[in-house]
């Protein structure tokens, strides 16, 4: 079998040394709608992505965020991320990644996360762990809400927020406090890592997760839809945890998501 996780993390540390030179110096941001920026540090990692991609592996699908890719028949599909993190990019605030996720047949099997700032490749293949520099990562033991760090994060194009905002409400009050760094997929490795308890948003894309996603079940952790039934990767949700606060959490999305469905 050829080794994709080799090829991904090869590929994810060029484009994220792309992107950190980028970071150097002041950038030309467009919109993508009023508040979804887009800058030439996102193409031009796409394009550096989906062509290694693509001379690595010509029968897989490749579908990127900014429209790049070969939308092909194949079994294999790698979902990519070539900036996650752009609000916080183009403000200046170091706390962006690249990503990539290979799924085969609908489950993602490989994943990819490297943060250029601190140097951090997150790796995760199906089965064989989750791997931070090459350190196993293990979920939190953390088994109360109420001593919780938690993260959650606002899409850039939403009429959601509303929402989100009561979610965040709830569990502030509820956890030791929420953190929104502004990178879905870091969020998931801090996640797989232990450094937070949970995490979820209520609007994502495959390529903001698909990585993330596999790397918080290696690490030990549970991922599922925010009702608690299983994940799926092409629905806009996630909700993530070391699995022990995870039953805890459930009701109050419940709660929330009624209210706003009974208004
Ligand atoms: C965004 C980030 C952010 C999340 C948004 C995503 P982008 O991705 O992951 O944390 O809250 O929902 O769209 O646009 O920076 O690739
Ligand atoms: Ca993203
Ligand atoms: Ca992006």
């Amino acid at each position: 079998m050829p080794d994709y996780l080799t090829s991904a993390v090869e590929i994810a540390r060029e484009a994220g040394a792309l992107v950190a030179e980028f970071f150097k110096s002041p950038l030309e941001i467009s919109y993508k709608s009023p508040s979804n920026l887009v800058t030439e540090a996102d193409r031009r990692s796409e394009a550096l992505i989906v062509g290694r991609l693509q001379k690595h592996f010509p029968g897989h699908a490749v579908v990127g965020e900014e429209g790049g890719g070969q939308r092909i028949e194949s079994d294999y599909c790698w979902y990519v991320d070539p900036l996650d993190g752009t609000t916080n990019f183009a403000h200046g605030f170091p706390v962006f990644c690249v990503t990539l996720g290979l799924v085969y047949r609908g489950e993602v099997i490989a994943g990819v996360v490297y943060d250029p700032t601190r140097e951090e490749l997150y790796t995760g293949e199906k089965g064989a762990g989750a791997f931070l520099n090459g350190q196993r990562l293990a979920v939190s033991k953390n088994a109360n809400l109420s001593e919780s760090l938690l993260a959650t994060g606002f899409p850039p194009f939403d009429s959601n927020h509303d929402l989100n905002a009561q979610l965040f409400f709830r569990f502030t009050l509820l956890s030791h406090g929420i953190r929104r760094p502004g990178s879905a997929a870091l969020d998931l490795c801090y996640v797989a890592a232990g450094r937070f308890d949970g995490f979820w948003e209520l609007k994502l894309n495959p390529w903001d997760k698909a990585a993330g996603s596999l790397l918080v079940q290696e690490a030990g952790g549970r991922v599922s839809s925010l009702a608690g039934g299983p994940f799926n990767l092409q629905t806009d949700e996630i909700f993530a945890s070391n699995g022990l606060i995870h039953d805890e959490m459930i009701p109050v999305f419940s709660e929330v998501l009624a209210q706003k469905s009974r208004r």
